[in-house]
C-alpha cells in the first residue's frame, strides 16, 4: 500500500489534498491512506478557535470546518495525532480516538489502529516534564496555563504504549524523540539549522518521552513534525530490529512537507481501519490508572514494596474478553456526528467568540461502554451533557461534489540535501552528495497548484515557481505573502518548544 505522510498541517487541509492528489499523480501511485503528524488544526467554528493555543491576532478558521459541516469529504482516508496547536477542546471529545470528519480519524492521546493488517501506534502532544506525571485535569473553558498543558504529553499514555512490546509497523509523535539526530550525521544538520547546536550538545532536543518509547517500541518506521524541517536517521536497535525515522516540514510553499512510502501489506485484508485488539485488552486493564486530578501520579514500576500488577502486555483470557466484545470484528465504525455547530463562512467572523462548552463526543460514549473503560472528559464534567446541536452522518448522505517553532520560521530557507534510500518511493534523478542518509524528497512543489489565502477563497498560484528555481520571498505575488505569514504566525508561542 502507498502511505503519505505529512508534516505539521496547521488547517491547511484543501492545499494537504491537492498536493497529496498531485504527487500521486506524478508518481502514478495511488495512495491509500494520508497521515499527518500534527498541528492539524481540527476548528470547527469560532469557540474552537479561542480553544486554541495560539496569539489571539493569529486564530485564523482555516479549512478543517469544511470537512466538518460537509461541504467536503476528504478525497483520502486520513489518520492524524494532536500537536501543540490544536482545537484542544475537539481533541479532548475523542480522547481514545475517533472521526472528527467523515473519513479523517484523530488516534486520541494515544492510540493503535490497523489498517489492511498494518499496525499504526502514536501519541499526541508534545512532552514537557513538569506535566508529564499529572492526570488529564484540563477542561474547557481553559485558563492560559490549561490551553497549554492539556497537550503536554502524560506518563499514562506513555506506561500503555510501552505495553505493546513490538511489531508495530509506524509510529507517530509531533516531537522528535530526544537523540534522533545522534544517528544521522548531526553535522550535516547543523549546518542547515545551527540554531540546534546548543540543544543538541546538551541533549534536550526533542521528547525523552519519545526517546524511551522509540527503544522500547522499536517500530519499524517513526514519523514526526513539529520542528519545521525534513530528517532522516535510521536507529539500529540490534541485528534484526531497526526503525527509519523521518521528519517533515509544515505545509507552505518549497517546504518539504510530503512524502510517500510504500509499505507492503498481506493483500487479502482490506484497506479499512479498524481497532488493535492489544490497544484494547491494554486500555481495559489499565483504566483504573486513568486519573483526572492535576496532582501526580506515578505508574506502577514493579520495584521493591510494589503489590501491584505493573505489566499489562494482554493475557490469553483478556484478549478473549476482547474478542467476545467484538465480536471479533474491530472494524472501525463509521459512526461520526456533529457534536457542534459548523462555522458558517461570512467575511469578518467572531474572532472574539467565547471559548466552547466541554461536550462529550457519542463516539467515545459508545466505545467506552463497550469496553467498560472511563471517558476521561466524563470523568471530569460528570455526566452527558445533551448535544444541543442536530446530529447527523454526512457518510450516509450523497454529496455533489512554540517559541522554538518561531526561530525556526525566521532562518533562512535552505533545503537539506538528500541521498536516495532503498525503503522510501525516490525519484530516479541522481542527487547531489550528502553525508546524511536521507530519503529523497517527495515534498509538493506547489505548481500549478491552488493556494489558500488569509481570508478568501482559493485563488490560483500561476507565478509561484518550483523549489529548484530558487524563487525569494519578493519574488512571490502578495497573496503569498499573505499566506507565508499567516503561518509563520501561529508560532509565536513562549509556550511551545520541542
Ligand atoms: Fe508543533
Amino acid at each position: 500500500m502507498i502511505i503519505a505522510i505529512e508534516g505539521c498541517a496547521h488547517g491547511e487541509l484543501d492545499q494537504i489534498y491537492r498536493s497529496v492528489e498531485n504527487l500521486s499523480r506524478q508518481r502514478n501511485a495511488k495512495v491509500d491512506l494520508l497521515i499527518c503528524c500534527g498541528d492539524f488544526q481540527a476548528v470547527r467554528n469560532e469557540n474552537d478557535l479561542q480553544c486554541m493555543a495560539v496569539p489571539e491576532k493569529f486564530r485564523q478558521i482555516c479549512t478543517f470546518h469544511k470537512y466538518y459541516s460537509g461541504e467536503l469529504r476528504a478525497p483520502v482516508l486520513t489518520l492524524f495525532i494532536g500537536g501543540n496547536h490544536e482545537a484542544s477542546n475537539y481533541l479532548q471529545e475523542l480522547a481514545y480516538g475517533g472521526w472528527v470528519a467523515p473519513n479523517i480519524y484523530y488516534l486520541g492521546y494515544a492510540g493503535v489502529v490497523k489498517f489492511g493488517g498494518i499496525r499504526i501506534a502514536g501519541i499526541s502532544g508534545i512532552f514537557k516534564g513538569h506535566d508529564y506525571l499529572k492526570g488529564h485535569f484540563e477542561k474547557p473553558p481553559y485558563t492560559n496555563g490549561t490551553m497549554r498543558s492539556v497537550y503536554h504529553v502524560r506518563n499514562l499514555e506513555v506506561f500503555r504504549l510501552k505495553q505493546l512490546k513490538e511489531d508495530i509497523d509506524i509510529f507517530l509523535s509531533h516531537d522528535w524523540p530526544r537523540g534522533i539526530y545522534n544517528y544521522a550525521d548531526t553535522g550535516e544538520l547543523l549546518h542547515w539549522k545551527p540554531f540546534f547546536r546548543d540543544e543538541i550538545a546538551n541533549n534536550v532536543l526533542g521528547s525523552q518521552a519519545n526517546e524511551s518509547l522509540l527503544h522500547e517500541v522499536k517500530p519499524k518506521y517513526w514519523f514526526a513534525a513539529h520542528l519545521h524541517c525534513r530528517f532522516a536517521a535510521t536507529v539500529q536497535h540490534n541485528e534484526t530490529q531497526s526503525t527509519h525515522f523521518l521528519a517533515l516540514d509544515k505545509c507552505l510553499p518549497r517546504r518539504q512537507y510530503l512524502e510517500l512510502i510504500e509499505v507492503p501489506h498481506n493483500a487479502s485484508q482490506t484497506l479499512e481501519l479498524c481497532y488493535d485488539p492489544h490497544w484494547l485488552a491494554i486500555l481495559r486493564s489499565t483504566n483504573h490508572l486513568l486519573s483526572v486530578h492535576p496532582t501526580t501520579q506515578y505508574m506502577p514500576s514493579g520495584g521493591p514494596g510494589c503489590r501491584e500488577r505493573y505489566e499489562f502486555y494482554p493475557t490469553e483470557e483478556e484478549m478473549g474478553d476482547v474478542k467476545t466484545i467484538f465480536n471479533d470484528d474491530y472494524r472501525i465504525p463509521l459512526n461520526f456526528s456533529q457534536t457542534a455547530e459548523p462555522f458558517r463562512p461570512r467575511p469578518n467572523y467572531n474572532r472574539n467568540a467565547r471559548q466552547a462548552e466541554p461536550q462529550l463526543n457519542p463516539q467515545t460514549t459508545e466505545l467506552c461502554k463497550k469496553l467498560g473503560i472511563d471517558d476521561p472528559l466524563e470523568k471530569l464534567i460528570g455526566k452527558p451533557t445533551i448535544v444541543s446541536t442536530p446530529v447527523f452522518n454526512p457518510d450516509e448522505i450523497t454529496l455533489e461534489l512554540d517559541d522554538e517553532e518561531e526561530q525556526l520560521d525566521e532562518q533562512p530557507e535552505k533545503a537539506i540535501p538528500v541521498d536516495s534510500n532503498e525503503f522510501f518511493i525516490v525519484d530516479t534523478k541522481p542527487q547531489k552528495r550528502s553525508k546524511m542518509s536521507l530519503p529523497q524528497p517527495q515534498n509538493e512543489t506547489l505548481d500549478d497548484v491552488p493556494l489558500c489565502t488569509e481570508k478568501g477563497p482559493v485563488i490560483e498560484a500561476t507565478n509561484i515557481t518550483s523549489s529548484t528555481e530558487q524563487v525569494t520571498e519578493d519574488d512571490l505575488p502578495s497573496t503569498i505573502k499573505k499566506f507565508k505569514r499567516r503561518n509563520q504566525a501561529l508560532y509565536v508561542d513562549p509556550e511551545n518548544s520541542s
